[in-house]
């Protein structure tokens, strides 16, 4: 069954998920198989009150992580499973049912779970991390102990708030606050966010507690995606916290971007590469590309390389660069796991393109490049894992 599980057989997954929550048979086995292939997956916990809008917030992730080719698995729970419809249910279905294997969707009830809530749960995730997910979204119901207790099998626990639920922050349970890891005030475009953000960084500095890492406050709007970026960049930051402690973790699209090289625009290969051999650079490949009428040499720099670029006709985009700016920077490239992906992302989010499409290059890498009036000023170049 493991084998079919890690094959991406999703009706295999869901069997296997039902074995185990059953305790049937067979189970204890089939969690042992499935441990050997644990302990990679980034599990986020995302708790908070009733009417934080958790599964929206939970969908959103699920999407962004989705949209840098993650795979994700979603264990949501539930009071009184199965789910009892609603919108979030039929979107839920919608998203298992566009056919995206990269994403499993399951609910679980809480009640009567041998062994308590947590250990069910950890127990569920095994099943869907030995599936080969490398992030799962764990999505409570409410802010009670089981909750607690759920917030610690995760390795990164997201409290979301948010205004006018007649709570004010003062008024959540003790030790609910300190679960949290990072922040989310969600429904952030309503009037009180700012005020439910500012009680939480007040109570934060009333604790006195010195601890080296302050659960920093993220505002989001899960209905339109809105701050959902910060919130993954805030809990990688967190992830990269805990690891320099020693945790261990899995190797996702932030760990997979590179700065694959930098493009220096030069009036000659050979009177600009003595400098850098001169550092221990190696001119690695060159060659002409004659379409775009430039020389260029590689020099590998650890994992990045230096690309010289001498102009072969004074009329091409070197040559022009030349004559209007000297030599020097040309260009960044940074590499990505899926450039076609990129290239929709950037252009939806109306990034100046220069590149119509994306481009192969020599060698037969993909490319495209991004304007300098949405960079900071810099070409930047994006480039394709294959
Ligand atoms: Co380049």
């Amino acid at each position: 069954m493991v084998e079919r599980l890690q094959s991406g057989d999703m009706r295999a997954l869901a069997r296997a998920i039902s074995l185990v929550e059953d305790g049937a048979t067979g189970a204890a086995a089939l969690l042992a198989e499935c441990r050997r292939f644990t302990g990679k997956a980034l599990k986020i916990g995302v708790t908070g009150p009733p009417g934080a809008g958790k599964s929206t917030l939970v969908d959103q992730m699920a999407r962004w992580l989705r949209g840098r080719e993650e795979t994700v698995g979603v264990v949501a729970i539930d009071p009184s499973s199965p789910y009892t419809g609603g919108a979030l249910l039929g979107d839920r279905i919608r998203m298992q049912e566009q056919a995206d294997p990269g994403i499993y969707v399951r609910s679980m009830a809480s009640r009567g779970a041998v062994g308590g809530v947590a250990s069910a749960v950890r127990d569920v995730c095994d099943v869907i991390e030995a599936s080969g997910r490398g992030w799962i979204l764990i999505e409570t119901v409410g802010v009670g102990q089981d909750e607690v207790e759920i917030a610690r099998l995760a390795d990164v626990t997201v409290l979301v708030l948010v205004p006018g639920l007649g709570d004010d922050v003062q008024s959540l349970k003790a030790g609910v606050m300190e679960i949290a890891d990072v922040f989310a005030v969600n429904k952030s475009d309503c009037i009180g966010a700012e005020r439910v953000a500012a009680e939480i960084v007040a109570m934060q500095g009333l604790s006195g507690e010195k601890t080296e890492w302050t659960a920093p406050v993220v505002q989001t709007v899960a209905t339109t995606g809105a701050g959902v970026a910060e919130l993954m960049t805030e809990i990688m930051r967190y992830r990269e916290h805990r690891a320099s402690e020693g945790a261990t973790g899995n190797d996702g699209w932030w760990k997979r971007l590179r700065l694959d090289h930098l493009g220096v625009a030069v009036k000659s290969i050979a009177g600009a590469r003595g400098f850098y051999e001169m550092l221990g650079m190696t001119v690695e490949h060159e060659e002409t590309v004659e379409h775009e009428q430039v020389r260029v040499a590689m020099l590998p720099m650890g994992e990045s390389r230096l690309e010289l670029l001498e102009p072969t006709a004074e009329d091409s985009v070197i040559g022009r660069f030349l004559a209007k700016r000297g030599e020097g920077l040309h260009h960044i490239a940074v590499k990505v796991a899926d450039v076609d992906a990129m290239f929709a992302r950037l252009r939806e989010n109306g990034v100046r393109l220069v590149s119509d499409r994306v481009r192969v290059g020599a060698g037969g890498h993909r490319y495209f490049f991004v304007h300098p009036s949405g960079t900071g000023g810099v070409l930047v170049e994006i480039v394709g894992e294959r």
